[in-house]
């Protein structure tokens, strides 16, 4: 259940933030840009409801949003980057984190921090991470959602690979992932090739 956005748009500014010589600002804002655009592919499916208003003309019945509210739980600290743009759009959201880093030498998850609403179980979550890579920080992520009660979660990464979305897939077949584009692979340190470098690294310039 892989959806790649392919809106030209996005197509050209995800290679403007692959390129290395894209400094920490322009990656930031480019980033959050990404993230606005594809949320309007990844909340595609929330539903409507007719209601009735006065325009200062006449009164019409028009659609607004219904059905379960939102969640958007940002990957820290990548992720925040796509929560804090997500929510400008949809103000109503709930917003959660989720502090992973992932091990430099075994490349596993550790999880260091988790704080999501209190009712994330009645909402729809959409999950937050620029990177899919080995997929662990996402499994565990998920891990950590359901175990709060979430049952609707989708995922939303700006980068995959195959790698990723296949451990996705395996631990957890139901969830629908929205990325931008899909990589080729892996190399020897878990990077995603061609990929973008660290994300988090580069968003906030600490390398
Ligand atoms: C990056 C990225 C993902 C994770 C993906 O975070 O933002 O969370 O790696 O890799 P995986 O699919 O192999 O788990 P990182 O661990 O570098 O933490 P940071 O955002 O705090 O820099
Ligand atoms: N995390 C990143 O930030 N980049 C990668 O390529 C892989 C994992």
């Amino acid at each position: 259940m892989l959806t790649i956005v392919s809106h030209p748009l996005i197509q050209h500014k995800l290679s403007l933030l692959r390129d290395k010589n894209t400094g920490s600002k322009d990656f930031r804002e480019l980033a959050s840009e990404l993230a606005m655009l594809m949320a309007f592919e990844a909340t595609r499916d929330l539903e409507l409801e007719e209601v009735d208003i006065e325009t200062p003309v006449t009164g019409a019945r028009v659609p607004m949003l219904s059905g379960k509210k939102l969640a958007l739980v940002a990957i820290l600290r990548a992720g925040l980057i796509m929560s804090d743009s997500i929510v400008r759009l949809i103000p109503a959201a709930k917003v959660g984190h989720l502090g992973l880093y992932r091990d430099p030498d075994t490349l596993k998850p550790v999880t260091y921090y988790a704080k999501l609403p209190s009712d994330i179980g009645e909402r729809r979550v959409l999950l937050l991470d620029p990177m899919l890579a080995t997929g662990g920080s996402a499994v565990q992520a998920i891990n950590l959602l359901k175990a709060q009660g979430a049952t609707q979660i989708k995922l939303m990464v700006i980068l995959a690979v195959p790698e990723g979305v296949a451990a996705v897939e395996a631990a957890h077949p139901e969830i629908e992932i929205v990325a931008a584009a899909l990589d080729s692979h892996l190399n020897d340190h878990g990077y995603i090739v061609p990929g973008l470098g660290d994300a988090g690294d580069r968003i906030y310039g600490t390398k």
